[in-house]
């Protein structure tokens, strides 16, 4: 039986190509920028934690901005700065307000468990209104190691003492919902890039394409 709903944040809830698209980047280079930054900041994610070099995803995501911004030939201060702060205040996908609604409605805790500082959530969180929406907002702040370590899922089951099959995680990532199935989470995949199955240590019990279907999904459940 499912106790409590946890959402991966960036690119789940939060539009991660919403900075790039809102700022001065001209129309044709956004979207290789937006990627080649995301792409970055994953691998620079994985890389620290494997080799043991933590530092907090607000120095991730600078470093892979100067990357991207490099390798597409916009590196310029002015723009870096633009681009930080859009960050900080990604908009929500459309349909994530009145899902997350629906399920406080319902009378379901849910939370965020994320590879986002503290403060960068924080700022999410206010900058969409859902302040006092999350039961809990987990940063992986608190155990200094990126996803898919399972340090960062116990966060899960230490917080609301739960264990992971009362627990289902949905997370628009291919690799963090293999992961989190392989730790025993009940899994929700939101394939909205409709990608292809990340061939990981895992597999998503079930795969949507936006938030809409979670409600009829924990039904099934
Ligand atoms: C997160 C990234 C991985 O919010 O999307 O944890």
């Amino acid at each position: 039986m499912v106790r409590l709903c946890v959402f991966d944040a960036y690119g789940t809830l939060f539009d991660v190509d919403a900075a790039a698209r809102e700022s001065a980047v001209p129309d044709d280079l956004w979207p290789a920028l937006s990627s080649d930054w995301r792409r970055k900041q994953l691998e620079y994610s994985w890389l620290r934690t494997v080799a043991g070099a933590h530092v907090d995803f607000w120095q991730v995501t600078q470093d892979a901005l100067d990357w991207a911004l490099e390798a597409r030939g916009l590196a310029d201060p002015e723009l870096r700065e633009e681009l930080s702060g859009l960050y900080l205040r990604l908009a929500p996908f459309p349909e994530v307000r009145a899902v997350l609604q629906d399920l406080r409605a319902r009378g379901l805790p849910i939370a965020i468990l994320s590879n986002g500082s503290r403060h960068m959530l924080d700022q999410a969180v206010s900058g969409a209104g859902f302040e006092g929406v999350f039961d809990a907002v987990l940063s992986v702040d608190d155990v200094g190691a990126f996803k898919p370590a399972r340090a960062v899922y116990d966060m899960v089951g230490a917080q609301f003492g739960t264990d992971p099959r009362e627990v289902l995680f949905i997370s628009s990532n291919g690799w963090d919902i293999c992961a989190g199935a392989a730790y025993g989470f009940r899994t929700l995949w939101l394939n909205r890039a409709g990608a292809a199955r990340d061939r990981l240590h895992g597999q998503p019990e079930a795969e949507a394409r936006d938030m809409t279907a979670v409600l009829s999904h924990l039904e099934r459940l």
